[in-house]
């Protein structure tokens, strides 16, 4: 392979199945240990030599993915921004970017997918052994939520698209290596019963074509984190490795275990347990804060306890009176008890909320 790797992040989709947070925000804005989940994948890129990436994005939350994601300088690489008018698919999006990626082999990244080892070996594995394409695989409980993946003899035979009863355990995840072969794939293929072409099809017909299809067990995490109990657990494992910081200021507090403390948060009469991150400028009064929760910049939480969960930006959690757990609160929401009502229940509630009184 002589031509430099190219970068390919698909950013667009509804992400219907983290509404209503992705009502108003995209899916792959959303935080994990306080940094959008899309962010991972650039670094990740980055860090396998990547230069060039060109990000897919919707109509309706392109501008506010180019705004926090910029044109790149803060990752060291270049951006490209490749707008996809309908979400027709995985391989529509390959072939929107088509003029983009021109001759080089490029590496396709879902942009709300989270590997944990990232993909400097995955990049040497493709440009020295030069299949046609290479998939990344990994066992999972539930292959009917995946691309599933058939092996013989070390190779790929066959792949099917969520199908209700798998063949195997193998799931595709959603970061793929390709060469020029797969744009005639992925024009050769016709819509699935959901009406989108498939990547997985696109994949199929490669090796139908006697194509060079290398497959790739993952062996540390990885995680799509499409639905709220992935989008914890992702949070959970991204904790894990979480290297201790205190630049916050601390007033009769205690903090136990591995905890960052963003500039300019305040913690007063506080029990934090770590792994957990809280954000700049957060203000945390009489809280106790749990293993694995992620508190977003400029929260406020008073007399409440939080644990295994995200809070996102300028939420206020006040009074809760029982500990808030497994939750995902929105940017600027409010949860909180107030005086004078007692045994009655004041919201106002969006669209497509989960409220969950114990
Ligand atoms: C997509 C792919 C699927 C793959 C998954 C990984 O599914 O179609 O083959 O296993 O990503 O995240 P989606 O999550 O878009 O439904």
């Amino acid at each position: 392979m002589t031509e430099k790797l190219k970068g390919l992040i698909l950013s667009g989709g509804k992400g219907t199945r983290l509404q209503p947070i992705t009502h108003t925000s995209a899916k792959q804005l959303v935080p994990v240990a306080n940094k959008p989940v899309l962010f991972y994948g650039i670094e990740a890129m980055v860090a396998a030599g990547i230069e060039e990436i060109g990000i897919i994005i919707a109509p309706e939350t392109g501008d506010e993915i180019r705004e926090v994601t910029g044109d790149g300088s803060q990752f060291g690489a270049k951006i490209t921004y490749l707008p996809q008018a309908e979400p027709l698919g995985l391989a529509h999006a390959v072939l929107t970017a088509e003029p983009f990626i021109g001759d080089a082999p490029f590496v396709m990244y879902l942009g709300d997918n989270l590997l944990r080892d990232g993909i400097v070996s995955l990049a040497e594995q493709f440009q020295s052994s030069n299949p046609d394409a290479l998939i990344l695989l990994t066992k999972v409980p539930d292959p009917e939520h995946y691309g599933v993946a058939e092996l013989h003899d070390g190779k790929v035979v066959a792949l099917a698209e969520k199908p209700p009863e798998p063949k195997t355990d193998l799931a595709l995840v959603g970061v793929y290596m390709f060469t020029q072969a797969i744009f005639d794939a992925a024009k050769a293929i016709k819509p699935s019963a959901r009406g989108e072409l498939e990547i997985t099809d696109a994949i199929q017909y490669l090796v139908d074509q006697g194509k060079n299809v290398e497959p790739h067990l993952v062996d540390g995490w990885w995680k799509d984190t499409g639905r709220l109990d992935d989008m914890l657990q992702a949070n959970r494992l991204v904790l894990e490795d979480l290297q201790p910081v205190q630049d916050g200021e601390l007033i009769d507090t205690q903090i136990e275990g591995r905890v960052v403390i963003e500039a300019g948060a305040k913690l007063e009469r506080c029990v934090v347990r770590g792994p957990a991150v809280i954000g700049a400028g957060a203000r945390l009064t009489d809280a106790y804060i749990g293993p694995y929760t992620s508190i977003d910049k400029g929260v406020v939480i008073e007399r409440s306890e939080v644990e295994y969960s995200i809070i996102l930006e300028g939420s206020k959690i006040a009074d809760l009176g029982a500990r808030l757990e497994a939750s995902l609160i929105g940017k600027h929401s409010q949860v909180v008890r107030t005086d004078g009502m007692p045994r009655t229940f004041r919201m106002l509630v969006g669209d497509k909320c989960e409220i969950s009184l114990v």
